[in-house]
């Protein structure tokens, strides 16, 4: 096409697009006069919305599997009562849990290690690890059984495959229950829903630590080249053939990987975490190459540098407002007002506990904050404008603050 023809095509798209935009508001008016007047009954969109991201699904517990003497798979399905399927989820994806304690809501976000197919099947399945401190992993060990009804959220998280930001190789690092991600990305691709590679660097303290052993070598080798399986373990004796022993350092790292393309994605305890940061820095990796999951609530605040140790000991009162209600509640300098809230029976949204979904998202109205450096997910307008995570954030003085209500 000529210079010339080329004009008169743009003039022409100008004048009907100048055209369009006078008879606009008579074409609207005119739809306007059409439209029915009787309310919309049954939204068609919005129902599928709901469907896929539910704020809440009713299970109901089918089958526990006892896998290591301090960690069962509990595998749930939809509560018949609420005829409900499902909602679809990407692998390395997570539930919060709705658990109710001796009258305290407590929720806590737990990886789905069943594949995303599976729950077309109709199950969910989570790995819990039996905390030697944590109270609620101690609750669930005494009070759930098959039959029990257990309430979740829809699917949540990001710590899943995005082919347009990740490569195709992904290594996959994990210490402990951190498996359970990669147990279900290496189910997806396995399956054949997930074009990519698995190299998995798997820590643990001894042997019989080590989570679904005998599936992850099955899947090994039924997919030869796609998903690859390396245990590293940390204990002096070991009976296990082919593993490595120690801990996953950068020389481990290297060995098993293409540092200057892979994608790492990084899932286990605090601890490993920041052994993992360390090793990871002096190869040095592009950040965005690097997935973490998320880190839970913070153990031992105290020990940031710029936490201000002389408010470790106190206690605070806390002012909260919410909906029409004004509570007042003790609070602990170490411990999140979002665990002060739920230990006065105060349940404010809550999903991830790491500052990250935003669900807990409050408003302080006067005092003053500590906010995880690790897991701060406000946003900059929310930090201008005094918006906070309670999950991530700890009390350094009496505080006002007001929260949402739980839908
Ligand atoms: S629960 Fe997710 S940000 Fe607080």
């Amino acid at each position: 096409m000529s210079e010339k023809d080329e004009l008169k095509v743009k003039i022409k798209g100008k004048i009907r697009d100048l055209l369009a935009f006078s008879k606009l508001t008579k074409t609207r008016e005119k739809k306007f006069e059409k439209a029915s007047a009787k309310p919309i009954e049954k939204d068609n969109l919005k129902e599928l919305a709901e469907n896929l991201h539910p704020d809440y699904q009713h299970l109901i517990i089918d089958k526990i599997i006892d896998n290591t003497k301090s960690t069962k798979t509990f595998r749930f399905i939809p509560d018949s009562e609420f005829n409900e399927d499902l909602a679809l989820f990407r692998a390395g994806q997570y539930l919060s849990l709705k658990v109710n304690v001796n009258g305290y809501e407590i929720t806590r976000p737990y990886t789905i290690s069943s594949s995303p197919s599976e729950a077309l099947a109709g199950f969910y399945e989570i790995s819990i690890k039996k905390e030697q401190n944590g109270f609620l992993t101690h609750f669930i060990w005494e009070n759930w059984n098959v039959g029990t009804k257990v309430t979740s959220s829809g699917p949540q998280g990001l710590f899943y495959y995005q082919p347009l930001r990740d490569s195709r190789n992904i290594v996959a690092i994990a210490g402990g229950s951190g498996i359970t991600a990669f147990r279900s990305i290496a189910k997806e691709i396995s399956e054949g829903n997930l074009d990519i590679n698995l190299t998995i660097l798997y820590g643990c303290s001894e042997e019989d630590d080590i989570l679904f052993y005998d599936e992850l070598k099955r899947l090994e080798s039924k997919n030869p080249g796609k998903i690859k399986l390396v245990i590293v373990l940390s204990c002096d004796e070991v009976s296990l053939e082919g593993c490595e022993m120690g801990f996953i350092t950068s020389d481990l790292i290297e060995k098993y990987s293409d540092v200057k393309k892979d994608t790492y994605f990084i899932c286990g305890p605090q601890l490993m975490y920041e052994f993992i940061d360390d090793e990871i820095s002096k190869l040095k990796i592009q950040q965005d190459r690097i997935r973490k999951e998320m880190y839970g609530e913070i153990k031992g605040i105290t020990k940031f540098p710029n936490y201000p140790k002389e408010k470790a000991d106190k206690m605070f009162n806390i002012r909260v407002m919410i909906g029409s209600e004004i509570k007042e509640i003790p609070a602990k300098a170490t411990e999140t007002i979002l665990v002060s809230m739920e230990k006065a029976k105060i349940a404010p949204p809550s999903s991830c506990r790491s500052g990250e979904c935003g669900f807990c998202r409050s408003y302080l109205i006067s005092g003053d904050i500590f906010v995880s450096p690790k897991s701060d997910g406000r946003r900059e307008a929310d930090k201008k404008f005094n918006f906070f995570h309670p999950c991530s954030s700890y009390p350094l003085s009496d505080l006002e603050i007001e929260v949402p209500r739980r839908k």
